[in-house]
């Protein structure tokens, strides 16, 4: 028999060879406005820690105080010992914070995704998922034994042209739409009020990944559904607490019914050890100081607005983005490469998206927004932008 590494290693020279081989970025620091990767300080317009929560002096605190209290881990998966006062605190703040009757908290969002969806999906449900939806949602979908549909990306029409075809059809019991809130690649908003109305009329269900509007979107960044002021109307809000809220865990907000289904049914929930009590309190203390003051989510969309003004007047295309992440779409791959290497140079980081993550001509530097970057960062950033812009041809 060949030896295994024999076989792995033509799939990552392939991968080599067609450009998509991931290399790690290392980064020396925390991750804050101003970090260092792979040995040079740059100013981090990479990561998804919108709020720089995650280096809170409040939440670095609460973990170092649950940790003393309770030690490193959980010691159990939840149903068996591993739900801590610490876990239950934190599930009655998560659905306080959404506004929903109840919420449970998963390690981790891809796990709330991977665990929670193929529970509700049977053989006699229907799934009408949006083309562009997070891989861990296609995931969850794939291992459920439901019948599957691919609806046009945030299209409505199409959304609903294939809910009356269920309709007629009269073969499925339950019919789940799922979708992300914010979509990562492009930074649009799904558009939550028109899916739940065209949903609320063939009798739907919703569940919807707000993964990148939580901390963002709604009021003190209570997330897609306060946005759109659908509280009580969508069946599952699902969310993570890995990137606004800055440190880790996956969420979904629901009712209390669906609650104990999950804490019963969810194989992520019911197999895999609980999180750690350092998370888990840093998570409660993100939620509580959102809560408190706003303050962080008006500071993320001033910067949004001025950068993205800034980066029209420069005549850059941000694509169709409606939120923190900003786009600067190059077309082709090279020339986002040549961005994105041109910027590190320069002290600035942010990463070139490219084919197979997007269509082979909507390459783009990816930069995404926080609140805790000074006026002097995001000037910094566009002077920089312009500079490499204009050596490339990108700018005029
Ligand atoms: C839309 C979306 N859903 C789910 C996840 C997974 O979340 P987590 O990092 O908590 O596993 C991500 C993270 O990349 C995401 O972008």
């Amino acid at each position: 028999m060949a030896s295994l590494d024999s076989i792995l290693k033509p799939v990552i020279d392939d991968l080599k060879a067609k450009d998509i081989y991931w290399k790690t970025y290392k980064l020396e620091s925390n991750s804050g406005a101003h970090g260092v990767v792979n040995g040079k300080k740059v100013l981090m317009f990479g990561t998804n820690n919108y709020l720089g929560l995650s280096n809170h002096p409040e939440m670095v605190e609460a973990a170092i105080e649950a940790t003393k209290k309770y030690g490193a881990g959980s010691g159990a998966v939840r149903p068996i010992a591993g739900t801590m006062d610490l876990h239950i605190k934190l599930e009655e703040t998560i659905a306080r914070f959404k506004k929903s009757e109840a919420a449970v908290y998963f390690q981790t969002g891809f796990a709330a995704n991977a665990g929670g969806i193929p529970q509700l999906l049977d053989k006699e449900t229907l799934v009408l998922s949006d083309e562009l939806n997070h891989g861990s949602i296609i995931d969850g979908v794939r291992l459920s034994k439901a019948e599957k549909g691919i609806y046009k990306h945030c299209e409505v029409q199409d959304l609903a042209a294939k809910l009356e075809e269920a309709q007629k059809s009269g073969k499925h019991k339950k019919i789940w739409v799922i979708t992300d809130g914010v979509f990562s690649m492009d930074g649009d908003i799904a558009p939550l009020g028109k899916i739940q109305e065209v949903c609320s009329k063939y009798g739907a269900y919703i569940w919807v990944d707000d993964a990148h509007g939580d901390g963002v979107l709604g009021s003190h960044g209570r997330g897609i559904v306060d946005h759109f002021n659908l509280h009580g109307k969508i069946e599952a809000e699902m969310g993570t607490f890995s990137k606004a809220f800055g440190v880790v865990g996956g969420l979904v907000s629901c009712s209390s019914v669906m609650k104990e289904y999950m804490h019963n049914k969810a194989r992520t929930y019911l197999l895999s050890g609980s999180a750690p009590p350092a998370t888990v309190a840093a998570c409660t203390k993100a939620l509580e100081i959102l809560e408190k003051d706003d303050s962080l989510v008006k500071k993320l969309w001033e910067n949004t607005e001025y950068f993205k003004e800034k980066l029209s007047k420069m005549g850059l295309d941000t694509g169709n983005s409606q939120t923190p992440i900003v786009p600067i779409m190059t077309g082709d791959s090279t020339k986002a490469k040549q961005l994105s290497a041109g910027l590190y140079e320069e002290g600035v980081f942010a990463v070139p998206i490219v084919f197979p993550m997007v269509a082979k001509d909507k390459a783009r530097v990816r930069t995404q927004i926080r609140a805790d970057f000074s006026k002097e960062d995001l000037d910094f950033a566009l002077e920089a932008i312009e500079k490499v812009g204009k050596n490339i041809g990108l700018v005029k």
